[in-house]
C-alpha cells in the first residue's frame, strides 16, 4: 500500500481463475511465497462465513479463556490476515507476520489451491469454517455495502447471480467450500460449520480444543462460549471492527456484527429467487455431501 493512495473500492483482478482485490493481485508473488512455520495455525474461510468468530474462539482457547489478554489488540492485529493489502489502519498481513514470532495464528480467505504451498509442506494445522450458502451470501451483500474497499454490491437480485457465478471477491463459494472439504482428511483440516457452532458452541469449541491439542477445563470452555457469543463480541471493541474508520467500514450502513443468525436469508430471498438458487445449488454441489443446514 502506498501512502497517499485514496481509499476506494478496489476492482477485482483474476489470479489463477480467482477474482481477488487488485491490491492482493499486485502483491500476489510475495503472498504466494509466504512460508509459515510448522507451528503456525491457519484459519480459513470464505468471506463472511464466521471468520472473526473462529478467530476469537481460537485466541480464547490459546489463552485459557482470559478475556483481558484477548483484548490486547484488535482481531486483525492478533491474527494477521495473510493476503490483505488495504489502506491503513488495516495492517498488511505480510508486514504484520514479519514482526511476529511463531507460533502464529493466520487468517486467510484464499481457496485451497491458492494457499501458499508452505502451509502444506510444513503440515500446518488448518481450521476451516463454512456457512450455508444463503446466509453467507446475505452477510456478504451487507458487508459489501459498508466496506469501501470492496466492489459495489449493486442491487440484491444481481448480487445473487454474481454469487452463483463466483464473481465476488475470493471467487466461488461453491468451489471454496468443496475444495477444503475434499482435502480435509488427506491434509488434516478441521472442517467446522457455522450452524453447528451456533447450535452447540460448547461441543464445537471442544472439537477445536482437541484439534489444537489443548486442554481447557469445562468451566473455562463455558466461559469461552459466553465470551465468544454474538452479543459479547458485538460489544467488544477488540472484536467488532469498530477500530476501522468510517471511510473504510461504514458501520452506520451495516454493522460488522450484523445479526449473527442462522436463517436470516428468509428475510431477503423471494420465493422465486430461492427456488432458482436451490436449483443451481443442487447442480453445483452434486459432487459433495457437505451437511449444510439452512435453518436450525
Ligand atoms: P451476519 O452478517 O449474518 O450477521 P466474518 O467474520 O467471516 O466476516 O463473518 C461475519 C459474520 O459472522 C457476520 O454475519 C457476523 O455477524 C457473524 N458473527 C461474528 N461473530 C459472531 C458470533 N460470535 N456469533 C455468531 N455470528 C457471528
Amino acid at each position: 500500500w502506498r501512502a497517499g493512495d485514496a481509499i476506494h473500492r478496489f476492482p477485482l483482478i483474476d489470479v489463477q481463475g480467482v477474482p481477488l482485490m487488485s491490491t492482493i493481485a499486485e502483491y500476489w508473488k510475495s503472498i504466494s511465497e509466504f512460508c509459515p512455520d510448522p507451528s503456525d495455525l491457519l484459519i480459513s474461510t470464505y468471506p463472511k462465513a464466521g471468520t472473526t468468530w473462529t478467530q476469537e474462539i481460537v485466541d480464547l482457547l490459546q489463552h485459557n479463556g482470559d478475556a483481558e489478554v484477548c483484548k490486547r489488540a484488535p482481531t486483525a492485529v492478533r491474527i494477521p490476515f495473510l493476503e490483505i493489502c488495504a489502506p491503513p489502519p488495516i495492517p498488511s498481513g505480510l508486514d504484520l507476520l514479519k514482526q511476529m514470532k511463531p507460533p502464529r495464528v493466520i487468517k486467510t480467505h484464499l481457496p485451497i489451491q491458492l494457499v501458499p504451498k508452505g502451509f502444506w509442506e510444513n503440515k500446518c494445522k488448518v481450521i476451516y469454517m463454512a456457512r450455508n450458502a444463503k446466509d453467507n451470501l446475505v452477510s456478504y451483500f451487507h458487508f459489501d455495502r459498508m466496506n469501501f474497499t470492496q466492489p459495489e454490491p449493486g442491487p440484491w437480485d444481481g448480487y445473487i447471480h454474481k454469487f452463483m457465478k463466483g464473481q465476488l471477491g475470493w471467487g466461488s463459494w461453491y468451489d471454496h467450500v468443496k475444495g477444503y472439504w475434499k482435502e480435509r482428511k488427506e491434509r488434516n483440516i478441521l472442517y467446522i460449520l457455522y450452524e453447528d457452532m451456533k447450535e452447540n458452541p460448547f461441543r464445537e469449541i471442544k472439537r477445536i480444543m482437541h484439534y489444537l491439542d489443548l486442554s481447557v477445563s469445562e468451566e473455562i470452555i463455558e466461559r469461552i462460549v459466553q465470551l465468544s457469543s454474538f452479543q459479547v463480541m458485538k460489544d467488544n471493541p477488540m472484536a467488532n471492527y469498530s477500530y476501522i474508520p468510517k471511510p473504510v467500514f461504514d458501520q452506520s450502513i451495516s454493522a460488522f456484527m450484523r445479526k449473527g443468525e442462522v436463517g436470516d436469508w428468509v428475510n431477503h430471498f423471494t420465493l422465486a429467487q430461492s427456488q432458482m438458487f436451490d436449483e443451481d445449488y443442487a447442480n453445483q454441489m452434486k459432487d459433495v455431501d457437505i451437511p449444510f443446514r439452512f435453518s436450525i
